[in-house]
């Protein structure tokens, strides 16, 4: 019998700090690392800004044939589109809009599906996304759920853009969080909603070392 690989999903609302952590995680255990979202930024990369989105057959081909590859040198991660490095491109305000109106798409999601579960490989995946609990890896020995209030989630976003030296509009960017949480949360196919069995933890008054702290107690509890 073959061994099953042991996952950990890791989910929750844009800006929650899911990739910082999940980072960190897969770090300390040596395990690979399943950004989701990128999945859907590089669609939306590749259909362009004048994509349509009423195509959905032609979507769906797109995201099954997407060539990607991912390339790690030391604590970087790079994104590969058809041989170009997009791991800047993909990081748009404009391109995480358009990924959430394709990833509201069921076509697209089923056609990313069998993309996503190849991740699954030894000695473990760390997945990170809206619902790796819930659809993507329903069996996984550990579901956490990460959460945090809109207001401080926009404030860790915009630090991180300040810290880049990207100016941003801290009130345009907790209206753009809170319109792409409805949109995540209210889409029939696959919503953001953590999972029956998911541990849930409200990262709103903790900083990422405290988040850390909890989720490796976790994994260590569990995975020993
Ligand atoms: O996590 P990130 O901001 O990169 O995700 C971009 C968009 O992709 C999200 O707003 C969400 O709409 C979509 N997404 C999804 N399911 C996932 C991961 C991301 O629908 N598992």
């Amino acid at each position: 019998m073959v061994n099953k690989v042991p996952v950990l999903t890791l989910d929750g609302p844009s800006g929650v700090g899911k990739g910082t952590i999940c980072l960190m995680v897969a770090r300390e255990l040596g395990w690979h690392i399943l950004d989701s979202g990128s999945l859907y930024r590089l669609l939306a990369l590749s259909a362009g800004s004048e994509a349509d989105l009423n195509n959905v057959a032609q979507l769906a081909d797109l995201a099954r044939d997407m060539q990607i590859e991912y390339v790690t040198s030391g604590d970087a991660l790079g994104i590969y589109l058809r041989g170009v490095n997009v791991s800047e491109a993909i990081r748009t305000e404009m391109t995480g809009v358009l990924a959430s109106k394709v990833a509201a798409i069921p076509e697209v999601r089923q056609a990313l599906l069998d993309k996503q579960k190849a991740f699954a490989q030894a000695p473990g995946l760390v997945a990170d996304g809206r619902d790796m609990g819930t659809t993507v890896f329903p069996d996984a020995e550990l579901k956490i759920f990460l959460t945090a209030s809109a207001e401080e989630r926009a404030k860790r976003r915009y630090k991180q853009l300040n810290d880049k030296g990207i100016d941003a509009n801290l009130s345009q960017l907790t209206v753009e969080l809170k319109e792409r949480d409805e949109r995540d949360s209210t889409r029939s196919a696959s919503p953001l909603l953590a999972a029956d069995d998911a541990i849930v933890i409200d990262t709103t008054s903790l900083d990422i070392e405290q988040v850390l702290n909890q989720v490796m107690q976790l994994v260590k509890q569990r995975f020993g």
